[in-house]
């Protein structure tokens, strides 16, 4: 069900309270997939930062935190495929439960390029969290493990999703307006 934000008039695809729930829930699962394990949140930064620090807080079994960075290259209608790492680990996942939490996987390349790098530091166990899904986008097979919504081909924005760096502290998830009512005129996809 769509609605309206009181103070931006942008169309809200899913509401804070409905992030809520659906975080809990991710965390319940997670706690039962792990129950009596210690797991390592990766964070890909920067969209996901707002989604792992609601989902650790849903999950109960021991957790930490790390983060990286990617930045990407040719996306949108220009997609090469090179994905580089910009930020690195800070401690070792070897022999370590890790989740890669990430805003959305899109085109899968990201998520690919890390699950990859990833395998390489041999975790004892690699999922993905996703919050957002467009299967409909995707260039390289893969799959989350967790993911809180499905959603077609729509450009989205809040919940720690940005256009141009912007609209990252929206409390909502809201579908990226026409360029005119945001007075951008940017046709490719953000950097992230
Ligand atoms: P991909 O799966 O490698 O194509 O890239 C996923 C990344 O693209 C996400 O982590 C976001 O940074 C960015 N992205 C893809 N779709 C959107 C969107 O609708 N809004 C904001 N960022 C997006």
């Amino acid at each position: 069900m769509s609605t309206t934000t009181t103070h931006t008039a942008l169309e809200v695809l899913f509401s804070r309270e409905q992030i809520g729930r659906r975080v809990a829930e991710i965390g319940r699962q997670i706690d039962q997939d792990y129950a009596g394990e210690r797991i390592v949140l990766v964070g890909v930064l920067k969209g996901a930062a707002i989604f792992l620090a609601d989902l650790a807080r849903s999950i109960s079994v021991d957790n930490t935190f790390d983060f990286v960075a990617v930045s990407s290259y040719g996306k949108g209608s220009r997609t090469s495929g090179a994905v580089k790492l910009i930020k690195d680990l800070d401690n070792p996942i070897e022999g370590k439960n890790v989740i890669i939490v990430e805003d959305i996987l899109d085109t899968g390349l990201t998520l690919n390029f890390l699950r990859s790098l990833f395998e390489q530091h041999q975790p004892k166990s690699l999922r993905i969290a996703a919050l957002l899904d467009k299967p409909s986008r995707r260039v390289e097979k893969i799959d989350a493990d967790y993911v809180g919504f499905t959603i077609p081909n729509q450009f989205v924005i809040g919940y720690g999703m940005d256009f141009a760096e912007r609209y990252r502290n929206l409390p909502d998830i809201c579908l990226m307006p026409p360029d005119e009512a945001v007075g951008l005129a940017a046709p490719e996809l953000p950097a992230r």
